[in-house]
């Protein structure tokens, strides 16, 4: 039986949620506390396998305690219940919560999430995944960049030109984020020329994804493995695939954040790729070598020869790193939706969309044979009529 906390300050939204629950009662533990002090006062005594909380309460706010529940229990998932629709409380709460719902909640919702994010952590404990993970000698670090824009963006005072400062110190980073923002993925119309303008132009979202996907690519060091293979390939095929995938989440009429966790996912859906071929080079030009001579898919060859595929160490290395839930599933599931507990779509959907999509489109840089859109997963969705409108979007996008 799972246990669940429950923490918001108004005893009738308590109230409400323990009445909703009362059937879920035979499959989770739930206890509500009114304040977060409350809330870590119960976790001392017991272990908890979730914890949903309210972001704006009088004292300790969500942020605040979901920030010490991270420190505290690392273990427990932490979902953040809010009747906000502002970027502000999102944005406070960055890399303390793994899941996002909006109030009011109704139970197959909260069911719905709560399955998700064990569905996600069983894959990511996973023996063999874990063995590889032992394996290798360094995985990326969180790019000291990035680290200090979510810090800044947790002050109440930030500002664009605040935040454009951060990105321009370091210079290495401030080059790759221009050379992308001017690249023809973005098609604008005006060069940008600094950092602040950069963020002005794309967003903030963009602009933190685009400095994890520089800082991920900025620690490898081998170029090429293969004729197929090589860095500057997975480069474009990323930026492709982050496009494509906030393309078709536009289109299928995704809400803002599902629009920005495709992007994110999109541009970061192969960063295992990055982590094999550093730590593994022989044996991953090995695995390339064998996909391209037999047109193997990529996965299953990386899971005979190393017993853990791209997606999977992927996504470790960003749920180590704290990033959103949506974004880490994108991730570990891209080759193979179906394994994924939602059937809504989400950033995932986009994401496997989108990487087919980039595939077919490049022939030239397949060093991904045989993906293939998983059709049954697609139609669960009802998302299967929608693919020639979106496969139309994405061919005459800018970036090809
Ligand atoms: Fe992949
Ligand atoms: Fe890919």
């Amino acid at each position: 039986m799972k246990s669940i906390l429950f923490v918001d300050d108004e005893p009738n939204v308590l109230e409400g949620l323990q009445r909703m629950l009362y059937p879920m009662r035979k499959e989770w533990r739930m206890v509500f506390a009114q304040s977060g002090e409350e809330a870590l006062k119960r976790m001392e005594e017991e272990p908890f396998d979730v914890i949903v909380s309210d972001m704006r309460m009088p004292g300790m706010d969500g942020a605040t305690l979901l920030a010490e529940v991270m420190k505290r229990f690392p273990q427990t998932v932490r979902i953040v219940l809010t009747g906000q629709t502002g970027n502000e409380s999102v944005f406070r709460s960055v890399g303390a919560a793994h899941q996002f719902l909006m109030k009011p909640c109704n139970p197959t919702a909260l069911k719905a999430c709560v399955d998700r994010a064990f569905t996600l952590r069983d894959l990511l404990n996973n023996d063999a995944l874990k063995r590889v993970v032992a394996r290798v000698e360094s995985l990326p670090a969180l790019p000291a960049t990035y680290t200090r824009l979510i810090k800044e963006l947790q002050s109440p005072e930030t500002s664009l030109a605040a935040i454009g400062k951060i990105i321009e110190t370091d210079v290495a980073m401030t080059a790759k984020v221009l050379q992308l923002v001017n690249s023809a993925f973005f098609g604008l119309r005006q060069h940008v020329a600094s950092a602040t303008q950069a963020v002005t132009y794309l967003g903030l979202d963009t602009i933190k994804a685009l400095v994890l996907m520089a800082g991920v690519f900025a620690q490898a060091h081998v170029t090429k493995l293969t004729a197929a293979f090589s860095l500057e390939s997975l480069w474009r095929h990323s930026m492709l695939v982050g496009v494509y995938a906030q393309a078709i989440s536009r289109s299928a009429g995704a809400d803002d954040e599902t629009i920005r966790n495709a992007f994110t996912a999109g541009v970061l859906h192969d960063a295992g790729i990055l982590i094999l071929v550093e730590n593994f080079a022989e044996d991953y030009r090995k695995i390339l070598e064998i996909c391209e001579t037999r047109q193997l898919p990529l996965a299953q060859v990386e899971e005979a020869g190393l017993g853990c595929t791209h997606a999977g160490i992927g996504a470790y290395l960003l749920g180590i790193w704290g990033l959103p839930d949506p974004i880490v599933e994108a991730v570990a599931f891209h080759h193979s939706p179906g394994q994924c507990a939602a059937r809504i779509f989400t950033p995932l959907s986009a994401v496997h969309i989108a990487d087919v999509f980039a595939h077919e489109m490049t022939e030239a840089e397949h060093y991904e044979p045989g993906r293939k859109l998983c059709h049954e997963y697609l139609e669960a969705l009802g998302l299967q009529e929608k693919l020639g409108q979106w496969r139309e979007i994405c061919s005459k996008d800018i970036s090809k």
